[in-house]
C-alpha cells in the first residue's frame, strides 16, 4: 500500500509514523508513506497557501491552486482508489471503514487546516470525508496519523501476531474482554480461575460473556446496529 499525505504542516507528521509498527511496515515494506508539503506547490510568491473567505467572515480558506496543483501531480504518478479530505464535518471513522481500506493500493489524504480547504477541492478531487469523532482538532494531522495508524495495522504482515487485529475491540462489533498475564496472584489480587484452568473453550466461553456484558454496559448502540 502507498499513502500520500498532503499537509501545510508536515513536521507534525513526523513522529507518529518513526515508530512501532508504523515503522516497522514501512521498514518491511508493507506500506509507504508520503509525506507532501503543499506550501511547496504554491504559485504564491510568499508561498501562500490561504485566504479571506468570500461573502466575509472570520477565519482563512485552503485556496485551490496548491493543492489542485499537488494532486493533479500525484494522479499523473498513479492512480489513486481514495482521496480522502480529514474534516471534523465527514462521515465517522469506524472499523468497517478501517478495513475497507486497508485493502486499497493506493490512498491521498489531505490534512484541513484554518477553516478548511476551498469547496471545490471537495466537489472536484475528494473522493471520501473523515472524522475521526464528535470533537474539533486545530488541524487534520493528527486524524490522519489516527486513520493511518488504523489502517495500516491491518495489513498482512504488519503486525508481528497475525491474529492480533482479528481479536480487538471492534472486530466482532463487542468491545475486548478483560486480559491478564503473570503472576496470577499480585499481592492477593488473583487472575480469574478460569484463565489458568488450560480448558480452552471455557476461557473462549468466559471472553464472550465478558465481551457481551462490557459493551452492554458501556457501549449498547453496538449491539443495536447491523
Ligand atoms: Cl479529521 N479534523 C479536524 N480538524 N478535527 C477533527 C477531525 C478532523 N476529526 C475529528 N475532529
Amino acid at each position: 500500500m502507498r499513502i500520500d499525505i498532503l499537509t501545510i504542516l508536515p513536521r507534525l507528521l513526523d513522529g507518529p509514523f518513526a515508530d512501532s509498527i508504523l515503522e516497522r511496515a514501512q521498514q518491511k515494506e508493507i506500506c509507504e508513506i508520503h509525506i507532501h508539503n503543499i506550501r511547496d506547490y504554491s504559485e504564491h510568491k510568499q508561498k501562500q497557501v490561504d485566504d479571506y473567505q468570500f461573502g466575509g467572515g472570520a477565519g482563512m480558506v485552503m485556496t485551490i491552486q496548491p493543492i489542485a496543483d499537488l494532486i493533479n501531480k500525484l494522479k499523473s504518478e498513479r492512480t489513486y482508489d481514495e482521496i480522502i479530505y480529514m474534516t471534523p464535518d465527514g462521515n465517522r471513522l469506524d472499523q468497517r471503514t478501517c478495513n475497507t481500506l486497508s485493502l486499497r493500493k493506493n490512498i491521498m489524504i489531505l490534512c484541513g487546516h484554518y477553516k478548511g480547504v476551498d469547496q471545490r477541492i471537495r466537489d472536484h478531487f475528494v473522493t471520501s470525508e473523515i472524522s475521526i469523532g464528535d470533537y474539533v482538532l486545530s488541524g487534520g494531522e493528527l486524524a490522519a496519523a489516527v486513520l493511518v495508524d488504523s489502517i495500516v495495522r491491518l495489513i498482512p504482515g504488519a503486525m508481528s501476531d497475525e491474529t492480533s487485529a482479528l481479536t480487538d475491540s471492534f472486530q466482532d462489533n463487542l468491545l475486548a474482554p478483560p486480559i491478564y498475564t503473570r503472576p496470577a496472584d499480585y499481592n492477593g489480587w488473583k487472575v480469574p480461575d478460569i484463565l489458568i484452568s488450560g480448558n480452552t473453550p471455557k476461557v473462549e466461553e468466559w471472553r464472550m460473556e465478558q465481551a457481551l456484558q462490557k459493551t452492554k454496559e458501556r457501549r449498547p448502540d453496538l449491539l443495536e446496529d447491523n
